[in-house]
């Protein structure tokens, strides 16, 4: 498309105000150069993963997860995930490790890669956007992880919860799935993370009708994550 300048559009009964300017041809190659590699440790700083794309080089000696988002969420770097990533890496250091993991709304899988290359199985990660399942599909195969995914819309129902649930979502979506849950078929923890940090009351509120309760909360930059557990 060139350059528009500024213009005018009609919008129902008015006009608003467009900018456009033009976009290299090569954009879909240009993104790559924010997709840099990163390192998130847990916070006794027992444990740390390296994230990178494939097309940054490996770090030698580093527990690394390789990923490409393709057209997912998903490149480990935004807030909702770093966080989600350090309350796993908290519960892998505390022993909670080696068991069965759900990824609701997985994304590009990195989450539940994450999950399955620190020991936890069988890892299952649901999205309802075909793209986040080829995405996912393709980084665990090039992580060598062992992780099935399924096309599921959390909207329609929960699927069969593991013990450990990791949900990187929003905070009505959380509620969402609180409503869904009872407390025979809750999971004993749950990471929920996509809240707004002003958000922490109102989902720890949701769920605990369920038994579950907060055990750690962390933020980032206006984001929160939480981790709730079964008394
Ligand atoms: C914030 S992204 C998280 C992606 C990844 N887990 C991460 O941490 O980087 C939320 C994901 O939830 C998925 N999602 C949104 N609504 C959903 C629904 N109703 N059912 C299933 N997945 C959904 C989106 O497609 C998206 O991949």
């Amino acid at each position: 498309m060139p350059d528009l300048g500024q213009v005018e559009a009609a919008s129902g009964d008015g006009l608003v105000a467009v900018e456009s300017s033009e976009v290299p041809g090569d954009w879909s190659e240009r993104w790559r150069a924010f997709h840099r590699p990163l390192e998130v440790t847990s916070a006794d700083g027992a444990t740390s993963i390296w994230l990178r794309p494939p097309w940054e080089p490996a770090r030698p000696g580093a527990f690394e997860v390789v990923i490409d988002p393709g057209q997912a969420f998903g490149t480990g770097a935004h807030p909702t995930t770093r966080l989600s990533l350090e309350l796993l890496l908290g519960c892998h250091d505390r022993g909670l490790t080696g068991g069965p993991v759900s990824d609701l709304g997985t994304g590009s899988g990195v989450l539940a890669i994450a999950a399955a290359r620190l020991g936890y199985s069988p890892v299952t990660g649901f999205d309802h956007e075909r793209e986040a399942i080829t995405a996912a599909v393709g980084n665990a195969a090039v992580n060598r992880a062992e992780v099935s995914f399924e096309r599921h819309d959390l909207r329609s129902g929960l699927p069969d919860l593991a013990p450990l649930v990791i949900a990187n979502l929003t905070a009505p979506l959380l509620e969402l799935v609180a409503g869904r849950m009872d407390t025979a078929g809750r999971p004993d923890r749950l990471i929920c993370s996509g809240l707004l940090e002003t958000e922490r009351d109102r989902v720890a509120g949701a769920f605990a009708r369920t038994g579950l309760t907060p055990r750690d909360f962390r933020a980032l930059e206006g984001w929160g994550s939480l981790l709730l557990e079964a008394a």
